[in-house]
């Protein structure tokens, strides 16, 4: 027999977010349910979960097979067996998936080089735990709700080592929202901003998955903030979470507003767009700015993925106003990483953090429903579409699933 293990309305402890799994159900006022019996029907071959919902023996995943930054060319829907979750594993069935702009940048093998392909797509997910390992059972159990920032999150059923997973209340696509999204604003100002009250920060991208808390983050942190978009329709949201000053940049030249409207210049800068609009923040910062490239989204669907700058003047312009420009990559901050999510679920289940989700209902063939969505959820958000953080929903609820 294998160490995946029948479990049997066990309720322990695990301590990743300020306490049990209690204690965040309490954080969103959800009950926590009664354990599911599981049946373990010889795990090799498969094995079922609460009255008779049975897990297949085989998934749908999506599997980069070609390196392209293209990813319908990169990436196809394959139908694999399900996998076995290892000692320290969960097996979990995905019910959402999160959309990231570096979806792309991973299909094209940008984030490790000696990678080659066939290799799994997808960063994050929500969904609840059907099967587990043995040490695994020691954390949690059979129906217990979790997500995670981990490879191979565009499947069926993905997977999950046990340290990669948070525990979450419920599965509501807004804590899929918090994991890299909300997780990267968060740190990347706590740890590089040094915001200040009074300040001017500029977010660019600023009604997108990351941007719409860094607004938050530097409002919270009595900054003024300024964040840029392409339709009214976001500058209108950016107003409810917080933003002094939306700028559509289809309708007003941003280095002409900010020229006018900021003449002592930028104190912060959330960039994620790169190219004229990195020159553009550079050109904007105050003296002692600070700018913190987050990405660069303007150059991911060229070959290099890199947008094109005029840089050899940027030492001059850094020193001429004492500026610095940092960069963040959010997995070089694991140590932060749990105190950040514990801190924006707190804020979530307070309501005094907006978790915006689109999943895509206003999109030409709407909402973002199965797996082979994923691809037109993609070129939904290079079309600058998406207004909060694109969600794709990969299966609807099961029925026995009284959490949701
Ligand atoms: N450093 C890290 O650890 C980290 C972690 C997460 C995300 N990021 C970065 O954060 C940025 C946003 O990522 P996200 O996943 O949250 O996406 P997102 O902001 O939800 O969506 C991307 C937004 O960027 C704008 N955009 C799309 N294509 C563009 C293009 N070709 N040129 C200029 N703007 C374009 C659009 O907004 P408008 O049309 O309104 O301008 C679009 O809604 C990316 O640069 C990403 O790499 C970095």
């Amino acid at each position: 027999m294998s160490s995946a293990v029948f479990v049997r309305n066990s309720r322990r402890a695990f301590s990743v977010i300020g306490g049990g799994r209690r204690g965040t159900d309490a954080l969103s006022g959800v009950h926590p349910v009664a354990r599911r019996s599981i049946i373990d029907l010889s795990y090799s071959a498969h094995f079922m979960d609460f009255k008779g919902s049975s897990i297949p023996s085989s998934m749908k995943k999506l599997v980069v097979t070609k390196l392209s930054p293209n990813f319908r060319e990169a990436v196809s829907l394959q139908t694999v067996p399900v996998p076995t979750p290892g000692d320290g594993d969960l097996l979990v069935r995905n019910r959402f998936v999160g959309i990231n702009a570096s979806d792309i940048n991973y299909s094209a093998g940008r984030y490790d080089p000696s990678v080659k392909p066939p290799f799994d797509a997808g960063f994050e997910g929500i969904g609840e735990v059907v099967g587990l390992g043995l040490s695994a059972s020691s954390h949690y159990t059979i129906g217990d709700t979790v997500a995670y920032f981990g490879s191979g999150a565009f499947a069926e059923y993905t997977v999950v080592p046990t340290k990669e997973s948070v525990p979450v209340p419920s599965v509501k696509p807004e804590f899929l929202t918090l994991l890299v999204s909300g997780a990267t604003a968060y740190i990347a100002l706590k740890r590089l901003g040094d915001l200040a009250k009074g300040e001017t920060v500029l977010v660019t991208a600023a009604a997108g998955g990351t941007g719409q808390f860094a607004v938050q983050f530097a409002k919270q942190a009595g900054c003024h903030v300024v964040g840029t978009c392409s339709s009214n329709e976001k500058a209108g949201f950016l107003k409810t979470v917080g933003c002094d000053r939306p700028i559509n940049y289809t309708s007003e030249d941003l280095g002409r507003t900010l020229r006018k409207e900021y003449p002592r210049g930028i104190d912060v800068v959330y960039e994620s767009v790169g190219g004229s609009v990195f020159e553009l923040a550079v050109n904007s910062l105050a003296t002692k700015g600070r700018l913190i490239v987050i990405g660069f989204i303007s150059g991911y669907q060229s070959a290099s993925g890199i947008p094109s700058i005029k840089g050899g003047t940027l030492p001059v312009k850094l020193l001429q106003k004492s500026a610095s420009v940092r960069g963040f990559f959010l997995p070089h901050f694991p140590s932060d990483y749990r105190e950040a999510l514990g801190s924006m679920m707190q804020m979530f289940a307070k309501g005094k953090l907006v978790c915006e989700v689109d999943c895509g209902e206003l999109s030409q063939e709407g909402r973002f429903t199965g797996l082979e969505s994923v691809f037109r959820a993609v070129d939904y958000m290079y079309a600058g579409k998406n207004l909060g953080k694109v969600v794709v929903e990969v299966a609807p609820p099961s029925v026995s699933n009284s959490k949701l």
